[in-house]
């Protein structure tokens, strides 16, 4: 989805991604702390703003979280459209495991005005989805704000 496009991210988010910088995409990293090697894929911003105006004239750019990031970027309602894949655990053992894992730590606004986004369900491939435990059920959802 966004192959192509510009991709933001959080410093925490960034340095968290298993293959960096991110191919085929302008990766820029937000941190009012340090600078990041600048390289040719990979661009420092020290605000989202300037993250997004570093990426010029282009038709979209994706905010690639973390939690700071995406808090950040709802409070002061730069986005248009949120994708979000809601995942549903219908495994008692599964859920308490992970509401007992410390790592577990950081979690997207929930709480972000429902009132003011259009929600739609996108379909997707369900064979994505891990087969191994079928009380997982992944669903994907699109909002988009009203203006
Ligand atoms: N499931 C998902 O979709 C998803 C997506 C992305 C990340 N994640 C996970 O989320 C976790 C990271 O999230 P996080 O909330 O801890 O951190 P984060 O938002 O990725 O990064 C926080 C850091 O980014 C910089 N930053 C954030 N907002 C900024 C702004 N407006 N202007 C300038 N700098 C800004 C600051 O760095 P400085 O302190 O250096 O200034 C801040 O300390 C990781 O575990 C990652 O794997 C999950």
């Amino acid at each position: 989805m966004t192959m192509g496009a510009p991709c933001i991210f959080g410093k925490t988010a960034y340095e968290n991604l298993s293959i960096k910088p991110l191919p085929g995409r302008l990766n820029i990293v937000c941190s009012r702390s340090y600078k990041i090697e600048k390289n040719g894929d990979v661009l420092h911003a020290p605000s989202l703003e300037e993250g997004i105006k570093q990426c010029g004239n282009v038709d979209r750019v994706f905010v690639c979280g973390g939690a700071v990031l995406y808090n950040y970027s709802l409070e002061k309602d730069l986005i248009d459209v949120m994708y979000v894949t809601q995942i549903y655990l219908f495994d008692e053992t599964l859920k308490k495991q992970i509401a007992s894992n410390k790592k577990t730590n950081t979690y997207f606004p929930y709480n972000f005005d429902n009132l003011k986004w259009t929600k739609y369900a996108v379909p997707f491939d369900e064979n994505l989805l891990p087969k191994e435990n079928p009380n997982v059920k992944a669903f994907f959802y699109k909002y988009v704000r009203q203006r």
